[in-house]
């Protein structure tokens, strides 16, 4: 998480905050056409000035965190000794109250008009839930309206068949590796897929993949100019025509993946944290470790081709707290991370192999099933 005042002489915040506020100022602030620490400063000043806050409910809370300008952490600090109440208290006195002094915009009225949202699902573990959570997330977000590019950009082609869809065949030209090395010989629309499900209006639109993508490291490597823009370059034909762009990343660190991190990287006057890296992760010691090669993967990126990836956050998979105090104890471990911190916890839950093995999507397979309302939340805390 980097926002704007993080550049210069900025401190973290870290305190505890409650799902439902933590989403609900995520929303308003991006309506607002702000960043999360922005917002979090003015939220603060208002309550310095209301000595007479009233108390609101703090159950549930869960590490959080966020940028202030300097001094903002020990001011916030001081200000809840000498009203003698908790951080989680203070905090939450003065998103609420901010929330309601700032009424939401309506679409129309938007102050800022914003780039593509671009979503990478990603980190180089294999069957942690990537294709799960990529495939969950946009047909979520389809459900709720909004236009969505779902591009299976993994050459296993596993998300692209779970919904029920053809792989692209290989020599046709029409692959996204071929748009991406400027070799293709039909427009990317062409390529697309409209899931049929009558839930998502025709929103969903699926790029396939096709088994070229086993060479991309390959192919691209041979590019002698561009090869960052690539992605960017093959899909601008079309960005235009979405609100979301959600990718289901591969299981490697390889080029494909530095690609796919630029590809979502804060473009020129985006918000922070409106764009990025959605991370499943599982309760466990490997997926941890397997997190910390992929920040460093995303910081060199960021320090080789000096732009900005912002990671949305973990969602913790497929936890399943029968399996003992070790899993539990790691689920804590994460939930206890703050900027990033968890969006969501998942269970171990038999719709999701289900919807896969009949192909058909998990939100029409079992609409109303745990998964598929987790999906909604998160998908509604994501879009904003
Ligand atoms: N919350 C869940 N509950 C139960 N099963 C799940 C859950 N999430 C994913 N799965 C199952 O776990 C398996 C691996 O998930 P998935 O294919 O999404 O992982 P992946 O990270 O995309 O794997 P790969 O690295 O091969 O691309 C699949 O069979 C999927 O249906
Ligand atoms: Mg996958």
């Amino acid at each position: 998480m980097a926002a704007e005042i993080e550049a210069e002489s900025a401190e973290k915040l870290i305190v505890n905050l409650s799902p439902e506020l933590r989403r609900d100022l995520r929303i308003r602030a991006a309506e607002l056409g702000l960043n999360l620490s922005d917002a979090t400063a003015h939220a603060l000043s208002a309550w310095y000035a209301r000595p007479d806050s009233p108390p609101v409910e703090v159950k549930g809370a869960k590490s959080w965190g966020t940028y202030l300008p300097a001094g903002g952490v020990a001011r916030f600090t001081a200000e809840c000794q000498q009203r003698d109440i908790t951080k989680v208290q203070g905090i939450s006195q003065a998103i609420t109250l901010w929330l309601l002094a700032s009424p939401a915009l309506s679409a129309a009225a938007r102050l800022v008009s914003q780039p593509v949202k671009r979503i990478l699902v990603a980190i180089q573990k294999g069957g942690v839930g990537k294709s799960f959570l990529a495939g969950g997330i946009a047909q979520a977000l389809a459900e709720m309206g909004l236009r969505v590019l779902l591009i299976d950009y993994d050459p296993q082609g596993h998300l692209t068949r779970r919904l029920g869809q053809a792989m692209i065949p290989l020599d046709t030209g029409g692959s996204l590796l071929d748009h991406m090395l400027g070799l293709a010989r039909r427009h990317i629309r062409r390529s697309l897929v409209v899931l049929p499900q009558s839930r998502f209006g025709e929103r969903l639109h699926l790029l396939p993949a096709c088994t070229d993508a086993f060479l991309f490291d390959v192919a691209l490597s041979r590019m002698r100019a561009g090869r960052e823009e690539s992605l960017a370059r093959a899909l601008e034909p079309i960005e235009a025509d979405y609100d979301v762009v959600v990718l289901d990343g591969p299981p490697s660190l390889g080029l494909a993946m530095d690609i796919a991190m630029h590809y979502v990287h804060r473009r020129p006057g985006e918000l922070a944290d409106r764009s990025g890296i959605l991370m499943p992760v599982w309760p466990d010691l490997p997926s941890m470790e397997a997190y910390d090669l992929f920040d460093s993967q995303r910081r060199e990126l960021m320090a080789m081709t000096r732009v900005e990836v912002d990671e949305l956050g973990f969602v913790v998979n497929a936890y399943d707290g029968r399996k003992g105090a070790s899993v539990q104890a790691r689920r804590e471990e994460w939930e206890q991370r703050s900027a990033p911190g968890v969006l969501a916890v998942f269970g171990d839950l038999k719709e999701a192999r289900e919807a896969q093995d009949r192909a058909v999507p998990l939100l029409e397979y079992d609409p109303h099933c745990e998964l598929s309302t987790g999906l909604r939340a998160l998908a509604r805390e994501v879009a904003a």
